[in-house]
């Protein structure tokens, strides 16, 4: 039975410490390579879905602007549509608390909470694990925003087997991420394209799937045993490694800018003077920089320093996607 009030729900954006780059199949959205994830307190999207039957085509707002219907969306709703065994359109008002397509990761949880309100409100009640496949469809790294805290997309084979959990027994809970909003105009290649080239055509992509796999172990074991430094460590190496695929593709691209590297320089800066903190870069300029909670602040004034402290936000680990109104 359709919903006859707006469902609501609000999903947390997520950071990868190992990335995903690259699909082995792009119509169900099946990655080349497992992730993990930190999702984040501070950024979320809040989605409100109402399905109606006498309603011609999908009406979608994002940030109060009525805008088409994404790829992405259409590949929610029909799914949700498909199972829920109905032919009816979705009214769909979605606000984001995350700066759009500039690397911090909107779709993620824009899709997540959308796959949670949608299904909702088409009288579906999925299991998390089901939720995760179903955002999955909309953009891959939302898999792991159904779920709080660390979290692994497990690449799988085929729709069933590839979704994402929660780690388990992870002893490191007082991480944060601090986030340097450098630049939030949209970027030119988004990493749909950018890792559709870096498949097709950096040599180097064999090397990323063998070198991905093993770091994915070593910070899964490193959340395990309590041990920051070596999460660290991979997390920096990884992101690294999948902008090698970007700088190696043919025609070659980046996602760096000026801000980007003074950035880098000024954490191996404070790496130097023996602050534990790490940097990763995603889609976009923007970095974040991975520390344990008792650090985040003394980073912060360093980088306060040579960045606006307004763009500088800390955030702890947040929730897996919840409903807030049904
Ligand atoms: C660099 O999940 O946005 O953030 O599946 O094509 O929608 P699509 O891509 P998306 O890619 C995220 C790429 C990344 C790394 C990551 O989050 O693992």
């Amino acid at each position: 039975m359709l919903s006859k009030e707006p469902v609501l729900a609000r999903a947390h954006t997520n950071i990868a410490v190992i990335k995903y780059w690259g699909k082995a199949d792009e119509k169900i959205i099946i990655p080349q390579s497992s992730s993990l994830s930190l999702t984040l307190k501070e950024f979320y999207t809040d989605t409100a879905v109402k399905f109606l039957n006498d309603l011609k085509q999908d009406q979608i707002r994002i940030n109060h602007q009525r805008i088409p219907v994404s790829k992405k969306i259409m590949a929610v709703l029909n799914l949700v549509r498909k199972l829920a065994n109905t032919k009816a359109h979705a009214v769909v008002n979605s606000v984001n608390h995350v700066p759009t397509s500039a690397g911090l990761a909107s779709s993620a949880s824009g899709l997540s909470a959308l796959a949670l309100a949608s299904s909702y409100a088409a009288g579906l009640r999925l299991s998390k694990q089901d939720l995760s496949r179903l955002a999955r469809h909309g953009s891959g790294s939302a898999s792991r925003s159904i779920f709080g805290g660390w979290v692994e997309w497990q690449r799988g084979h085929d729709n069933h087997s590839s979704y994402a959990f929660p780690i388990k027994d992870s002893t490191l809970n007082d991480v944060d991420m601090i986030a340097i909003i450098i630049k939030k105009t949209p970027k030119k290649i988004s990493s749909r394209q950018g890792m559709r080239r870096s498949v097709k055509t950096s040599p180097y992509y064999g090397a990323w799937k063998e070198t991905t796999a093993k770091d994915l172990t070593t910070a899964v074991n490193a959340l395990q045993n309590d041990d920051f430094r070596t999460l660290g460590h991979v997390a920096e190496t990884n992101a690294m490694r999948m902008h090698a695929l970007t700088l190696s593709a043919d025609p070659p691209f980046m996602y760096f800018n000026g801000d980007t590297i003074k950035i880098i320089d000024l954490i191996n800066d404070l790496q130097a003077k023996g602050v534990n903190c790490y940097y990763t870069i995603d889609a976009g300029p923007n970095v974040k920089v991975i520390c344990q909670h008792c650090d985040s602040l003394r980073i912060k004034r360093y980088l306060s320093k040579f960045f606006n402290p307004n763009k500088i936000v800390i955030s702890g680990p947040g929730p897996g996607a919840h409903l807030i109104q049904k």
